[in-house]
């Protein structure tokens, strides 16, 4: 039977030991409940660290066996392991990066050996348990080069990936020495999920600069593959928070709270010890309140849970005893006799504390430097049950795309955050009400089974998809079977474009001149008696016919203005005019004196603009403009604006490859007709031929055509196998 693995750095228990025997209990996280509908069933597997150290073998069969029964596989670390991939290169380089704090960044060898190694570790692992037809799905930083290392090993199975941290901009990214080796880690998984569109939009922008792949919207082809990277903002358990109010225990909390604080008003505030967190900021913003507003001293209370997290890591030790410092300054200096200002705790509770936490708190204060969610947020939203409570939050977390009707603030501006609190203090209910309702459908409608839910639906659909182009593929079956055609027929026309078809782009267009190699394989082919081998290009008719006309070829240039066979000269379509160059010419040189890199081509009747060489992202918004400008000058002068790869052609509209094409089909009755291009004027062709010509693009965008090659050094392969019947 199929299974689903889940694989993340972390399992989704807590094991503690004494006197030898472990306990494990299961957690409660937001991840573990969303999953565990999955985990869970039949012969389904959750892979990951129990999170502690157990280096005695029989510990480690023990601990092992205990947790198989629950569906978990354990992958154990050594201290080596722990100091060097997961406090080393997970925590002291990806985690400072990926949420903007770059100086904290440590770059060093033996963090990312350890790194790699132990991404294969966990591969390994997956291995003995991964069969065909499996699907996996990995999650977050501390695994990013595992989807590559298992796609490498089975390139068929279907593999997904999340990443629940933020990803960065490309500036950021790219100070990581490493930043190739990640993206084509990651680029190993068929579907790819990031919590908010930005940080989908960093990955894209952060591949397509980085790698030499192609994306168009939100796919990547990357080896063959199409790659598909959305957005997936996570979410939490709504019905479990919103029940958990009624539970005697909780409710009994609350009272215990109640009577605690009587009508002081309730700031909470929930993290994990991390200095992307912005414990310090809003620690300030507090002192602020206090020192502005005395009116609030003895009424109000800062309720701050820290949660102990990654404490060998030094900038963590460090945030530690500032956070100690500072909450220590301000209740000395602001406490009375009945009152403290800040109730701190470094450590965590109970889920009955939180709930009792949530359903009592006036104020829920989440104000993180850089959050990839934050469910803290979500978890106070759902127990609000009465729809009351107000929520400020951060606009650097995730959740702050989703959660709109919070008191949005900048985590920066002390000010700003002091001057939410006051204003939530001051919040009319009927206000915090229409707030907290609209965020309570967001929050329950998107919760965790729902993100679950997509994202495997869409996993299952990317698959088939992949799996419908592997089938338009020219393989080994197709190869065979077009081969038999072209063999078994007597009058062949070949109609070949040649830039990206038959060779590579160069950034200098007078560079990607013919080579021998190509030179003697279109000799061979066009010497084979039956066949006509058309060129037919963008390209002017100078170039080509000084490339090619001393052969044995038909030419077609600049997409059909230029005509040529064999034995024939030159001539053009009747009727052209380029009369509109004068004006559309001065437009083109406006973009291109604006955009370094760019440059103008003028052919007998079409003007190109290139942008190959423009810096990446300035190109496309500047040939976007020239579209727009171009379009409302063109369009009563029977000219059309075409966008092809890395150019802007505008040429006549009776000039096209397809017209061009048919009329070759004029000269004989072929038995064998076949095409093969890359660009979008190809696709003309691709529309004209008779339903039985074999049509073959190059490059796996959508395409009319039938088939698919990836490259021009398949191009030529396949070219090469109609040499000769063997
Ligand atoms: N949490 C917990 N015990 C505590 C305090 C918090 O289990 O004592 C949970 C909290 O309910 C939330 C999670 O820890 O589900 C923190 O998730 P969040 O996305 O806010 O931050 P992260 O720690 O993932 O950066
Ligand atoms: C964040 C990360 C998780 C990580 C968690 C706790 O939520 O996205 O991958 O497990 O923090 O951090 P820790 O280092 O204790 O696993």
């Amino acid at each position: 039977m199929r299974k689903t693995i889940i694989v993340s750095n972390r399992l989704p228990v807590k094991i503690s030991e004494t006197n030898g025997e472990y306990t494990l209990q299961p957690s409660e996280g937001g991840l573990a409940t969303g999953l565990g509908s999955i985990y869970r069933e039949g012969n389904n597997i959750w892979i990951g660290w129990p999170g502690q150290e157990i280096t005695d073998q029989k510990d480690q069969d023990k601990v092992t066996k205990q947790l198989r029964k629950i569906n978990l596989m354990p992958v154990y670390l050594t201290q080596d392991e722990i100091n060097n991939f997961y406090e080393g290169f997970s925590n002291e380089t990806l985690w400072p990066v990926f949420h903007y704090m770059a100086v904290y960044a440590h770059y060093e060898q033996s963090y990312w050996d350890a790194y790699y190694q132990v991404n294969k570790k966990f591969r390994d692992i997956i291995m003995k348990v991964a069969e065909p037809g499996d699907t996996i799905w990995i999650h977050d930083y501390q695994l990013l080069l595992l989807p590559g290392m298992i796609r490498a090993e089975m390139p068929e199975i279907s593999i997904g990936f999340f990443q629940h941290i933020p990803f960065p901009s490309f500036e950021l990214f790219r100070l990581i020495p490493w930043r190739a080796e990640i993206l084509e880690g990651m680029l190993g998984a068929d579907l790819m999920g990031f919590h908010t569109f930005d940080d989908t939009r960093h990955f894209l922008n952060a591949a397509s600069r980085i790698l030499p792949v192609n994306t168009s919207a939100n796919v990547v082809s990357y080896n063959d593959r199409a790659i598909v990277v959305e957005t997936f903002p996570m979410g939490i358990d709504y019905n479990k928070y919103a029940e958990m109010g009624k539970d005697p225990e909780v409710l009994q909390q609350v009272q215990n709270l109640r009577e605690n604080f009587g009508n002081d008003r309730l700031v909470l505030s929930i993290d994990r010890l991390d200095y992307s967190k912005g414990i310090l900021q809003r620690l300030q913003a507090f002192e602020l309140l206090l020192q502005l507003h005395p009116e609030y001293i003895g009424k109000v209370v800062l309720y701050m849970i820290v949660v102990p997290s990654r404490d060998q890591v030094p900038q963590y030790k460090e945030l530690r005893d500032e956070i100690d410092k500072q909450v220590g300054n301000i209740n000395a200096r602001f406490r009375t006799l009945a009152w403290h200002p800040i109730q701190y705790f470094y450590r965590s509770f109970p889920f009955e504390t939180l709930s009792a936490l949530y359903n009592f708190a006036d104020i829920c204060l989440v104000t993180p430097m850089r959050d990839g969610m934050n469910l803290v947020s979500k978890e106070y939203v759902a127990s609000r049950s009465n729809n009351d409570g107000v929520l400020i939050l951060s606009e650097m977390a995730g959740a702050s795309k989703e959660l709109i009707d919070a008191i949005i603030v900048n985590p920066n501006n002390i000010g700003a955050i002091t001057r939410a609190i006051v204003d939530a203090l001051n919040m009319p209910l009927p206000e915090q009400q229409r707030r907290m309702k609209q965020m309570r459908s967001v929050v329950s409608k998107f919760n965790i089974n729902h993100w679950v839910k997509l994202f495997m639906t869409r996993l299952q659909e990317v698959n088939e998809m992949q799996k419908n182009m592997l089938a338009r593929r020219v393989n080994q079956e197709t190869a065979v079977l077009i081969r038999q055609q072209y063999f078994n027929s007597k009058k062949r026309i070949i109609f070949l474009d040649y830039d990206g078809t038959l060779v590579g782009f160069q950034p200098n267009i007078d560079q990607a001149s013919p080579d021998p190699d190509l030179y003697q394989l279109l000799r061979e082919l066009a010497s084979i008696p039956g066949n006509d081998l058309v060129m037919i290009s963008g390209r002017n008719h100078e170039t080509l016919g000084e490339w090619f006309g001393h052969l044995d070829l038909d030419l077609i240039a600049e997409h059909g203005a230029w005509q040529k066979t064999k034995s024939g000269e030159w001539y053009q379509l009747p009727g052209l005019t380029d009369k509109w160059k004068k004006e559309l010419l001065p437009i083109m040189e406006l973009a291109t004196d604006r955009t370094p890199g760019s440059f103008i081509e003028e052919k007998s009747y079409s003007l190109v603009w290139h942008y190959r060489k423009v810096e990446s992202g300035l190109g496309e918004l500047r040939a976007n403009e020239l579209m727009n400008t171009l379009r409302y000058y063109t369009v009563e002068k029977g000219l059309q604006v075409l966008p092809g790869d890395k150019v802007i052609e505008v040429k006549n509209v009776e000039i096209n490859k397809g017209k061009a094409a048919l009329s070759w089909l004029n000269h004989k009755k072929y038995d064998f007709i076949m095409a093969m291009g890359d660009d979008v004027t190809d696709e003309d062709i691709f529309k004209a031929l008779p339903h039985k010509a074999i049509t073959i693009k190059v490059g796996s965008q959508v395409s009319a055509a039938q088939y698919y090659l990836r490259s021009y050094h398949e191009v030529r392969h396949l070219l090469r196998t109609l040499r000769n019947r063997e």
